[in-house]
């Protein structure tokens, strides 16, 4: 097969080349570069460019046999899509517009969707099944629920089949140490508390220890960004075979808070961690855990690295080895 990977160049795309090259299949990644790193990707054809730019398009879609397309590039940031709300109707809905059109004018029927957690907004119960409300709480989460109603119609008038991925906390990185993540800003949780630790910042903040959990801070379901991959892989191959439209949540099941967090970061990488509680963040809410019972079942996906420890060791060697990221 050949896959196109938009938004190949980022923290999760780039890790889904990787495995996809590691399967023996042909990829070819477009990426802005707006955020991706080139680095990050090695022996593929490369496309620079937005979604909206249809001359970019053409060329792919003529100069490749596109069998399939994992489409992962977007803004994905809540607390900017909050400031900026209409960046991310323009990057995330119109940019996905346009390529589903393209798919169409190119025969293309296949489509694996980076949906998120965020659709569900403040969660109907715990673990979240794919069938609970969807009512989110941020711009960002709103787009991507867009995108997948897109998705969904787009099956009804021309065929077009599509899974949507609903991650969790994506962490961790390649195994091997070749690729990991490299954010700036950074927002998320694991990479801030690496970045202590290599003492590139003083300390972490808890946004908020009053939430109604356990000890009073966040619990996020964390999911090793091989394991993503794993599914996007095993997602395009369910819709050959099948030509099922589906969603599915992607997570461990398993919640740990900010503190539990910081102190296997601790254990990890054998550092202190000064940490602090500040105040909590706009739009958090306590508790997110992921029912994969779904995507177990259907895509046959069992997680290689659930532990929290090997997530966080693999982010650990990478940051360890690449203190600048992809910088050199
Ligand atoms: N946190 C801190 N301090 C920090 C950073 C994060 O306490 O410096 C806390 C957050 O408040 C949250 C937890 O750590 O409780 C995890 O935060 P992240 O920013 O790492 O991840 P989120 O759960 O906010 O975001 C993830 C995805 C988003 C997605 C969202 C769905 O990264 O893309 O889940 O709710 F939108």
């Amino acid at each position: 097969m050949t896959i196109l990977v938009t938004g190949g160049a980022g923290y999760i795309g780039s890790h889904t080349v990787l495995y996809l090259q590691e399967q023996g299949e042909k990829v070819v990644v477009l990426d802005s570069l707006q955020k991706g790193h080139k680095q990050a990707v090695v022996d593929v054809p490369f496309y620079q460019g937005e979604l909206h730019d249809n001359a970019v398009l053409d060329r792919i879609f003529v100069d490749n046999k596109i069998d399939a397309v994992i489409h992962f590039a977007a803004d994905s940031l809540v607390g900017e899509s909050v400031k900026d709300p209409l960046k991310y109707y323009d990057n995330n809905v119109i940019g996905t517009h346009h390529l589903v059109k393209k798919m169409i004018e190119y025969d293309v029927k296949t489509i694996v969707f980076s949906s998120t957690a965020a659709t569900y907004g403040e969660p109907d119960s715990i673990p979240i099944q794919e069938s609970d409300t969807t009512v989110p709480t941020n711009p960002y989460g709103e787009t991507k629920l867009a995108i997948e109603k897109l998705l969904k119609w787009s099956d009804q008038a021309y065929g077009l089949k599509s899974v949507c991925l609903r991650y969790f906390n994506a962490a961790g990185a390649d195994p091997e140490g070749r690729i990991g993540e490299d954010h700036t800003p950074e927002t998320h949780l694991i990479p801030i508390v690496l970045q202590v630790a290599l003492g590139q910042r003083d300390n972490v903040k808890m946004f908020g220890d009053d939430y109604p959990t356990e000890d009073g801070t966040c619990v996020r379901d964390y999911i090793h960004v091989m394991d993503l991959a794993q599914a996007h892989y095993l997602a395009v191959k369910k819709l050959k075979s099948t030509k099922q439209s589906a969603i599915y949540n992607l997570g461990n099941g398993q919640g740990f808070s900010v503190k539990q967090v910081i102190d296997t970061c601790r254990n990890v990488t054998e550092h202190d961690i000064p940490a602090e509680v500040a105040p909590r963040r706009a739009g958090d809410p306590a508790i997110l855990i992921a029912s994969s019972e779904k995507a177990k079942t259907e895509l046959e996906w069992t997680p290689q690295y659930p532990e929290l420890e090997a997530i966080i060791s693999h982010a650990w060697d990478w940051h360890h080895n690449n203190p600048n990221g992809f910088e050199e």
